[in-house]
């Protein structure tokens, strides 16, 4: 029997975070063995925003050898830069045509980022969910492994492969979100209400996958909790759950397991173990990153392998959308 497809990307488009970890990349490590994965570093995403170019090239790089680092087997997947494979491009201007401007401009992140990014609201910004459908619709995929606040954009996916389907016949599998519980939505450290992320202003709010293991530890223990001092998950207690979430992922254990742990203890203590099993789970993959990225021309001949491979089968996905829209492509 064939494999499902599986595909996910990150943008390399500032530090990655224990969120985007969480939420995605350890994820996928998980799924490589049983699926046929594409993972790409999505720098055509990341200019949507401003970015310097050479930070840009450097973070593409250090991307890459952070998914090495975490797991991903590069001989079992594609891994690859999205740029390298100039389908994604193509693709999208013909998915343009079928997404209305009504409901992209609906989109959340694109409002929020509007919002963040005023003096630069771009087309591309506007137009991020459709290029994420291509990527997505280029490989069949299946199933989208991603944090749940990628669940629109994959929907958005779904709903464009569909629409084409129905207009040019059946041509693209419909992909699936896989939003798996426990680390699909790690907040902010500093307001428990809103998501973790690599662009945030406040240092102290999000915990870095390159942050030492004195940062970490101080980072948890300023995290913002509320005045009770039980430690348990909760609707009315955001920071403790929070916390309770990513003790959880990396230990790992049970929610219960965890409150059996931390039963009758203090919150200093409960943050200095939060702190601890974090800088110790993320130690060896700091250490393997910083071994691949001594190595530049073993990481440049895996991400050329990955997007050969990725090639062939966005090449053939697109000649078939070519056939199917009434695109000449010679006899
Ligand atoms: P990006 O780089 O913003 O996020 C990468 C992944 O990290 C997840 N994530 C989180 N998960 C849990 N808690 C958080 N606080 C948190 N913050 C981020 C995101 O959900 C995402 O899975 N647009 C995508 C990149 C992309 C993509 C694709 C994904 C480009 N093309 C095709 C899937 C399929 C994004 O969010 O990147």
């Amino acid at each position: 029997m064939e494999k499902k497809v599986i595909y996910s990307a990150v943008q390399p488009s500032g530090n990655l975070t224990i969120g985007n970890y969480l939420g995605a990349i350890r994820n996928w490590v998980k799924m490589q063995s049983e699926y046929d994965c594409f993972y790409a570093v999505a720098n055509m995403h990341a200019i949507t925003v401003k970015q310097e170019p050479a930070e840009l090239r450097r973070r593409t790089l250090e991307l890459a050898a952070l998914y090495i680092a975490c797991g991903i087997d590069p001989e079992q997947c594609a891994l690859y830069v999205q740029s390298h494979v100039p389908q994604h491009a193509e693709l999208c201007w013909v998915l343009n045509t079928i997404a209305y401007v009504g409901e992209m401009s609906r989109m959340t992140q694109f409002k929020d980022k509007s919002q963040k990014h005023a003096e630069n609201i771009n087309m591309g910004l506007m137009d991020y969910p459709v290029l994420m459908a291509a990527d997505i619709l280029l490989y069949g995929a299946q199933c989208v492994p991603v944090g749940a606040d990628q669940k629109q954009h994959v929907e958005i996916a779904r709903d464009l492969a569909i629409r084409f389907n129905n207009r040019y016949g059946e041509t693209f599998a419909v992909p699936e979100p896989l939003i798996l519980k426990g680390g699909a939505k790690i907040s902010s450290l500093q307001d428990p209400t809103k998501k973790m992320s690599k662009s945030d202003e406040n240092p102290n709010a999000s915990v870095f996958l390159a942050d030492d293991r004195d940062t970490i530890i101080r980072k948890f223990k300023r995290a913002v909790t509320d005045s009770d001092n039980a430690i348990r998950a909760s609707d009315d207690k955001p920071g403790i759950t929070n916390l309770l979430n990513i003790y959880c992922a990396f230990r790992p254990c049970t929610l219960e397991e965890a409150e059996r742990e931390f039963e009758g203890k203090g919150y200093g203590d409960f943050k200095l173990a939060v702190g601890e099993t974090v800088a110790d789970a993320l130690a060896p993959i700091q250490e393997a990153q910083k071994k691949l990225l001594s190595d530049k021309t073993y990481l440049a001949e895996i991400l050329k392998g990955g997007a050969e491979k990725a090639y062939k089968a966005a090449r053939r996905t697109l000649s078939k959308v070519y056939r199917k829209i009434g695109f000449y492509q010679g006899e």
